[in-house]
Parts: structure tokens; sequence; C-alpha cells
């Protein structure tokens, strides 16, 4: 057989079938790295925005240490780890930027919190800008309204503290790798309309 290593065609719309099988390959070996660039990704917070006490990866895996105590289901812990990831590269939305991230491998419930938590955690500090702190309540009818709050007033907002003992980045590299093998967009994985416990 022809071994091919790059594709024939300079123009996408002239690729061959073989073209897009080898594609096709390279995107699956390619895909199965996720897990470690996400982890690459989160370690270069260790250096990021200042003024807080802790480091934006100090408060990622604090957040998710919380997540951990609480008992909550590896896709809590996961998101929790990772809902802050896209503060470098999206600071105006980084909360969706990150729920895109995990969506295609946690369950529903805990993409949308994740999604959302920029305006829940608004709560806390939006006065201090003079911006509306209950702007959330346009979400109020959603059924995972209850546990976004939860996720921000457990995990989110209480996790700038120094003195938490916070596990290392590798403590949760088990669980991101799990998560992220997972087979995305899987109505198994979504399990659109279940809603587990933060708390257990
Ligand atoms: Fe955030
Ligand atoms: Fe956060």
């Amino acid at each position: 057989m022809n071994e091919m290593t790059t594709v024939s065609f300079t123009k996408m719309k002239h690729g061959t079938r073989d073209d897009y099988d080898l594609l096709g390959r390279h995107e699956a070996e390619y895909a199965a790295g996720t897990a470690d660039r996400l982890l690459a990704q989160l370690a270069k917070l260790g250096d990021g925005l200042s003024g807080y006490k802790v480091s934006r990866l100090e408060h990622s895996l604090q957040t998710a240490a919380r997540a951990e105590a609480d008992g909550a289901d590896i896709d809590w812990v996961v998101a929790a780890l990772l809902h802050d990831i896209g503060d470098e590269l999206a600071p105006h939305n980084h909360d969706s930027f990150a729920a895109d991230i995990i969506r295609p491998f946690v369950r529903d419930q805990v993409s949308w919190v994740v999604q959302h938590h920029g305006i829940f955690q608004m709560v806390y500090y939006a006065h201090h800008y003079d911006r509306d702190p209950e702007a959330r309540r346009k979400l109020a009818d959603h059924p995972c309204y209850q546990d976004a709050v939860d996720f921000c007033e457990r995990w989110d907002q209480s996790s700038f503290d120094p003195d938490y003992p916070t596990p290392p980045l590798e403590h949760f590299a088990s669980k991101v790798r799990e998560v992220f093998a997972r087979p995305a967009w899987d109505e198994s994985v979504l399990r659109k309309g279940l809603r587990e416990p933060l708390v257990s």
C-alpha cells in the first residue's frame, strides 16, 4: 500500500478519500493528547493574573480539591479544575471558553454550570464595581440554577485561601485523562437532564 505522509491536496476541496483517511488517523492520535495539553495549559496559570493571595493555578487546584472533599463525582472535580482555564486566552468569556472544552466529555449539567459561573460569581463582588450582583436572576428558571449557586458558593468563591491544604496538579491528572478519554458527545456521557449532587 502506498505510504502517504501528507495529503495530496493544497485546497481541501481537492482531497481524496485516502487523504481524509490519513487526516482522520492523525486527528485521532492528536485528540488522544488533549488531556496532557490541558494539564500543561493549567500549569501555565501558575504565573497568571496577580493581586490575589493565590495564583490562578492554586485557585483551580483548590476549587477541585474542595469538590473532591465534598465527595463530588469525577465530572464535577474535573470541571472545577478546568473552570478558569480560559483566563489567559479568553479573559472576557473565560466561562464559556472552559465550558466548550469540557462539553463533549462531561454531563450537560456540569458544562452548563461552568458556562455560566461568571455571572453567578458576580453576586460576591459586582456591587463594588456598581454593577448588578443579581444579574444571574435571568437564569433563575434553569433546572441547574441551584447547582451553579452551590458551585460558586462552596468551591469557586471560597478557593482563594493560601492556607487551604491544596494538592499538586499531578493529583488530578488521572481524572483529567479519564474524562478526556471518553467518547466525545456520547449520550451516556452527556446524560441530558440528569443532575448529580455537588455534595454527597
Ligand atoms: Fe471564573
Ligand atoms: Fe474561579
